[in-house]
């Protein structure tokens, strides 16, 4: 079981009011936005990790979801190359930064296209959902950067959300958390699976740091469940980056 001890983290900028949005819940507040990273930040260095903090990019409104800037193992860090147009150039300071902490560092190329949001980690596995924003192109390149480095990467097929961890989160101890279309995907059969209703979709999104689940606050029922497998939750209430599609899990890089 992979221990963290750093996380990267990017405050949300006050351009997040122009991040990419599905619109149905309005537009974030920014001040909301920038307490809500605050107690995020506390909740990871509540479960023992060092929190770096790149500054605001006010250039890119969507960069305070950080995940989807590189896939870090254990072994290598891999820089995306993200499929929102608006969106690409995110890497660019976190490739600096990484310089100071990984040997080997890695690219994703044209045409390919990579947003690790899509990416689930399981052991040394890695699980690849093929969505809007990760190509095919994009994840046979993955596969082989992680296959150079010792690591193994799968595609997931998926149609119904932004990205593969918006609906399923992996909890080590074999268990995924999941709602809707991953609820039934063969790759996902040998695991034991807590099933997230409709109505708390968002919770699917969560994370395992170091044996504590960070869940995003204001799902009872699910937060319930995770408890029920044994694993103190902390809840953070993320509403403003829900309203742009982006789940908790996206606003961190833990290695
Ligand atoms: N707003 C998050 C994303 O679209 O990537």
């Amino acid at each position: 079981m992979k221990m963290f001890t750093h996380a990267i983290v990017r405050p949300p900028p006050k351009t997040i009011i122009d991040g990419i949005t599905n619109a149905k819940l309005g537009k974030p507040d920014y001040k909301t936005a920038l307490r809500q990273h605050q107690n995020y930040v506390e909740a990871l260095r509540a479960c023992g990790l060092t929190v770096i903090t790149l500054p605001a990019a006010e250039g890119v409104p969507d960069s305070c979801f950080v995940e989807d800037t590189a896939l870090l193992t254990r072994r290598c860090a891999i820089i995306a190359r993200l499929g929102a147009p608006s969106r690409q150039g995110e890497e660019v300071e976190v490739r600096e930064l990484l310089r100071g902490y990984f040997n080997h560092i890695e690219s994703i190329e044209a045409p390919g296209t990579v947003e690790p949001g899509d990416i689930m980690m399981v052991g040394n596995h890695f699980y690849i959902g093929l969505s809007d924003r990760t190509n095919d192109a994009g994840a046979h390149q993955l596969i082989s950067l992680l296959e150079k480095y010792g690591s193994s990467g799968s595609t997931v097929e998926m149609s119904e959300m932004l990205h593969l961890k918006t609906g399923v989160s992996y909890l080590e101890n074999n268990t995924l958390v999941a709602c809707g279309e991953f609820l039934f995907k063969p790759a996902f059969a040998n695991f034991d699976l807590i099933a997230i209703d409709p109505d708390e979709a968002s919770a699917a999104n969560c994370v395992w740091v170091n044996g504590t689940v960070i869940a995003p606050a204001g799902f009872a029922k699910s937060i319930a469940k995770i408890e029920a497998v044994g694993y103190p939750v902390i809840p953070v209430d993320v509403s403003e980056f829900q309203k742009l599609d982006g789940g908790l899990s996206c606003l961190s890089l833990r290695f």
